[in-house]
């Protein structure tokens, strides 16, 4: 039984789903420790309400997995005997402009985090590692990643990823940690932080900004509801085989243009304002990101197959909930993108 689940970057994005999701919706019993660093994309709101609701089996506690003294504090004083890994720095571009925290926090960050993992082994029920469908690198129009794809990571953000996938799976090979690794595609949906493609677009439609859209827009990604990617995640922590990896996947392939012609149609159709042009008409073309990996496809029969999951949303039905919650979340979007929470995180945590 998984009593005592260390959960990594929880104040991020697909962490935050990921703790409210197992104590809102499934029947996990046990107690959730939250072990982030709160960089710029933590924020502790993201979890508003949670500690109120589930005192006594939610826990914060702001560290960084670089300091291996701090997590050998937090293992032994909360019983750890579940890791969830999702902290890393996780913004593509950003990883082209420094890589240096990339490599300390995915690489070394999960370094360390394996290695306190085996020194409390006793203990230990998994090691579930999260990442990225990136560390295969780009295909072409056809075909699809499996899990057996060779690795060809392209930038400074998947392999630095991929580095932490390696180091995960030696560390079942030859230390017998119980370990599962999953490798998803595009998340979006609540509590993205407005730097990534989807987000980003919503806001500055809202406020008729520029859309940037890199290159000529043809890059295909494919995209996943985040709730679908944190239920995938459950399920894998319960019943995916030990030593496994298992794609997760939208089946929702969408060039980069297409996605954004399709958030500016539905904000029209929301937010008409009479007499304005279609938002479409914000759409800009920009410079390419160097390296910009051209298509992205996930096969992920295997954990269909085995696990029997599918993604219960739908592109049409997860981008309206995700515009939705952008629209009634105004506050949270306005002191996220004037920095006004890390003020709030300075004032609580130092
Ligand atoms: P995010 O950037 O929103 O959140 C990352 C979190 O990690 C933040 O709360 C941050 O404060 C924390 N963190 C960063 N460095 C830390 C450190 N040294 N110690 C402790 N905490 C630290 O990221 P996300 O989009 O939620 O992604 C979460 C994980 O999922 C990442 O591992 C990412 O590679 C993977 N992933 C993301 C996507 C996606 O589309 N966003 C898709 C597939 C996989
Ligand atoms: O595939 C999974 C990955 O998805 C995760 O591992 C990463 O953590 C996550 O950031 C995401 O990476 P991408 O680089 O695909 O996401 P991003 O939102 O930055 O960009 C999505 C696509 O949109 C990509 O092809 C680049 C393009 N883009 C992005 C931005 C921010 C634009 O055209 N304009 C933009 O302004």
């Amino acid at each position: 039984m998984m009593q005592n689940i260390l959960v990594t970057g929880g104040c991020g994005f697909i962490g935050s789903n990921f703790i409210r999701y197992l104590l809102e919706e499934t029947d996990f019993a046990g107690r959730i420790i939250n072990l982030d660093k709160l960089t710029y994309a933590g924020n502790p709101e993201n979890l508003a309400g949670i500690d109120e609701k589930f005192a006594q089996r939610y826990v914060f506690q702001k560290a960084d997995i670089c300091d291996r003294a701090e997590l050998q504090r937090i293992f032994r004083e909360f019983q750890i005997d579940t890791i969830c890994h999702f902290a890393a720095e996780s913004h593509v571009d950003r990883s082209i402009a420094g890589p240096d925290a990339f490599i300390q926090t995915n690489v070394i960050g999960t370094f360390n985090l394996l290695e306190t993992a085996r020194e409390h082994r006793d203990r230990l029920r998994l090691f579930h590692h999260v990442s990225t469908d990136e560390v295969f690198g780009s295909l072409g129009k056809e075909g699809a990643f499996t899990e057996a794809t060779a690795y060809k990571p392209n930038s400074p953000y998947s392999a630095s990823k991929a580095a932490s996938d390696h180091l995960v799976r030696a560390y079942y090979k030859t230390y017998n940690i119980p370990v599962t690794i999953s490798n998803c595609s595009n998340n979006y949906g609540p509590y993205q932080f407005p730097e990534k493609l989807i987000p980003l677009m919503i806001l500055n439609a809202l406020e008729r900004k520029p859309l940037p859209v890199y290159g000529d827009g043809s890059n295909v990604r494919d995209w996943l509801y985040v709730r679908d990617h944190c239920a995938a995640i459950w399920l894998i922590m319960n019943r995916g085989r030990r030593g496994e990896t298992y794609n997760i996947g939208g089946d929702t392939e969408l060039p980069n243009l297409r996605v954004v012609q399709l958030i500016c149609d539905r904000l029209d159709a929301i937010l008409p304002e009479s007499g304005a042009p279609p938002r479409r008409e914000l759409i800009t073309f920009v410079k390419d990101r160097p390296g910009h990996d051209w298509r992205y496809a996930i096969d992920f029969s295997k954990l269909r197959g085995e696990l029997g999951w599918t993604p219960a949303e739908s592109f049409e039905t997860g981008i309206d909930k995700t515009i939705r919650w952008y629209l009634e979340r105004r506050e949270w979007v306005e002191r996220v993108k004037s920095g006004e929470y890390q003020n709030w995180i300075k004032a609580h945590y130092g």
